[in-house]
């Protein structure tokens, strides 16, 4: 049951005669931000007055007469200006809750609108590290995907794995050129990996030998032009001091960024350079990133030898990934990847001609977007195509397939660019009636504040994530039940289930918390805090709420099965029931903008109201049996709707920690 969506209805009703476009009034009903007023406000009459020219209070009065919520609400309460505060029937929420005890979905209805969404995400490129923004495109993407199923849309999870690009190029070369044999044998993947790390630094090598001058000649620029604008940052006077001072900040910003760059490029090249072995390979292979292009042009023109060596690189590399999949409990429908486009591509580019949508330049097939400076280019001068090209024929490809009305992508910022190209260039295509969404999200990073870097390299990098938030969950976990005051509850193997369970939660439920636009601080500490905002204190609301029931010998089927009379007398009591009523807002406020943290947010706000509930209102010592069980029923509501949305967001529970 959507409250919010039921009050409105009931405005929209009411509104008929007094407002043509009532939609942006209804928007102004909202739940009370202060107890006092009542559940939910409505802040319409004042706007209305204005569009009406009429006095707020009357015109507030006038809905308040057409309004026919007798059922749901106490008579409407007018306030100040033209506020109408409304308040919930004690009968109407007891209701409500009943109907929720019986139900294994809450009382959370099913869409009536039923649409097909698919949802492209973590698609890292395989071979490659894969890096921490991939879990978090993993975790968003899939939170978003079991909130849409379970609201009752047909959704299609895709893995739009990157298993064709340049990096195959580099294991290729790197296969042909300094493969050890043996190594590979033992370890296929571990090989992969060194070979590709090889391969990338001495291609970094040459090209940071080549732009070095220009990364020094850019520097002493920006000396210069920061030593001008000290100058005249010294002598400006009045009003001119200030800009004179900005310019000269951004002016020193800049430079110091180019320093740094220039910094980290000595560095990088002093490193292989103080490596004998490392340094000779460079000098003998100085061509590397020209012979690289060339192996990857070959895997694309279908050569026989390197199309083998994908073949044969392709299913350790994807078993590799698969294990971190298992770990997280996330599955997709679909895992066709970019290969899967390879022989649409010629089609895509030969469509675009055909209709007039593209126009040769140098020699490569472009593109012109309105709004945008530089075109998007579908296949270069030498024939290659591009990224761009593989996730055109991609839309095409969902579209023929399953007829989506959405396809959303969730990736990192640093490809919204790309995305808004794509898009338009769908739509010049003549893809209208699909909503394309890029569900963007912010860097993560380490406690230094810069992009957080699993140890420079290979894809044990996230199973070693995993393990850390575990062994630092196992700390928590054995504290916590050894400071128990019977003494600890926990066997050996249960306290490993629990910190596996409690690990794992606290790195999803960490990207998950936080605002998916923002970057946030990865912090192994913070996130397995049992207090604020964590899937640890989440887990323990939810395993504390389970020893209510241990420790008065009750089975909450039982007493689900029993006609228990439920009481909100208590203000903390009405204050939970409510709060347990708004789950279905908080899905509806989740999907508006793919916001999965405020999903995060309604249940740490309902976990904080069961604590303040079970502080002030005694359950198995209430004093009457009536009341306990009623108290009980509460209880068990909030546990099951924790674990339904921790669950919405793929984290599990656990009956006790
Ligand atoms: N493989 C890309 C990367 O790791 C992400 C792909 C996202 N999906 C897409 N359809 N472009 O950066």
């Amino acid at each position: 049951m959507n409250i919010l969506k039921e009050l409105r209805g009931r405005f929209e009703a009411a509104l008929k005669g007094l407002a043509e476009e009532p939609a942006e009034l209804l928007e102004m009903i909202r739940p009370a931000q202060d107890a006092r007023f009542g559940d939910y406000q409505a802040n319409c009459a004042m706007p209305l007055a204005k569009r009406l020219g009429q006095p707020p209070r009357e015109v507030a009065a006038r809905i308040v007469a057409a309004l026919d919520v007798g059922d749901l609400c106490e008579p409407p309460e007018i306030a100040g200006p033209g506020f109408i505060n409304l308040r919930l029937r004690g009968d109407w929420l007891i209701g409500l809750l009943r109907r929720a005890v019986a139900d294994p979905r809450l009382t959370i209805a099913p869409t009536a609108h039923r649409r097909t969404y698919v949802i492209d995400y973590s698609s890292p490129n395989v071979a490659k590290p894969m890096h921490v923004g991939h879990i978090r495109s993993t975790v968003i993407g899939d939170a978003l995907y079991r909130i849409l199923s379970f609201l009752g849309h047909r959704t299609i999870s895709d893995n739009h794995l990157g298993d064709w690009g340049t990096q195959f190029g580099m294991i290729i070369f790197g296969y042909k050129h300094f493969l050890d044999r043996e190594a590979y044998e033992r370890a296929p993947v571990a090989e992969l990996s060194r070979l590709y790390k090889l391969v990338n630094q001495l291609v970094d090598y040459h090209e940071d030998r080549g732009r070095l001058p220009e990364l020094e000649a850019r520097c002493g620029q920006l000396e210069s032009e920061a030593a001008r604008l000290r100058a005249a940052s010294e002598a400006a006077t009045g009003a001119d001091v200030k800009p004179a001072a900005k310019a000269l900040r951004r002016a020193e910003g800049q430079l110091e960024e180019a320093r740094q760059t220039w910094r980290q490029v000595r560095q990088k090249l002093a490193d292989v350079d103080a490596d004998p072995r490392l340094s000779s390979i460079a000098a003998s292979h100085a061509e590397i990133g020209e012979l690289v292009l060339r192996e990857t042009a070959r895997l694309h023109a279908d050569d026989p030898e390197n199309l083998a060596l994908w073949h044969e690189f392709l299913p350790a590399c994807r078993q590799e990934i698969q294990k971190i999949y298992d770990q997280l409990g996330v599955r997709f429908d679909v895992e066709y990847g970019e290969s899967f486009y390879q022989h649409l591509l010629a089609a895509v580019v030969e469509d675009f001609q055909a209709r007039g949508l593209s126009r040769e330049s140098e020699g490569a097939t472009c593109v012109f977007l309105d709004g945008f400076d530089a075109p998007m280019i579908i296949r270069k001068r030498d024939g290659a195509f591009l990224y761009s090209t593989t996730d055109l024929a991609t839309i095409k490809y969902r579209l023929d397939t399953w007829r989506p009305d959405a396809i959303l992508y969730v990736v990192d910022h640093r490809q919204s660019e790309h995305f808004q190209k794509l898009f338009a260039a769908a739509r010049l295509w003549g893809y209208h009636d699909v909503e394309l969404r890029h569900i963007s999200f912010g860097t993560v990073l380490g406690e230094d504040g810069r992009p957080f870097r699993t140890r420079a390299g290979d894809t044990v990098g996230l199973e070693g994530l995993l393990e850390t938030a575990e062994q630092k969950a196992w700390k928590v976990v054995c504290e916590n039940d050894d400071a128990k005051p019977q003494g600890a509850e926990l066997s050996d193997e249960q306290r490993r289930h629990v910190a596996r369970v409690v690990g794992h939660a606290a790195i999803k439920y960490a990207d998950l918390s936080h605002n998916r636009t923002s970057d946030y601080v990865f912090s192994y500490d913070k996130m397995v805090a049992l207090e604020g905002n964590t899937a640890t204190y989440m887990q323990y609301s939810y395993a504390r709420m389970q020893s209510i029931f241990d420790k008065g010998g009750v089975r909450a089927e039982e007493l689900r099965e029993r006609d228990v009379e439920l009481c909100l007398d208590h203000p903390q009591e009405r204050g939970l029931a409510l709060e347990l009523l708004r789950f279905e807002e908080a899905l509806t406020d989740t999907l508006a903008d793919y916001r999965p943290n405020l999903l995060t947010g309604y249940l740490f706000g309902l976990a904080r109201r069961f604590s303040e509930f079970y502080e002030q209102c005694p359950v198995l010592k209430a004093p009457t049996p009536e009341l306990r069980d009623s108290r009980l029923l509460l209880c068990d509501l909030t546990g099951r709707s924790i674990r339904l949305g921790l669950e919405l967001l793929g984290i599990e529970v656990v009956e006790r920690m």
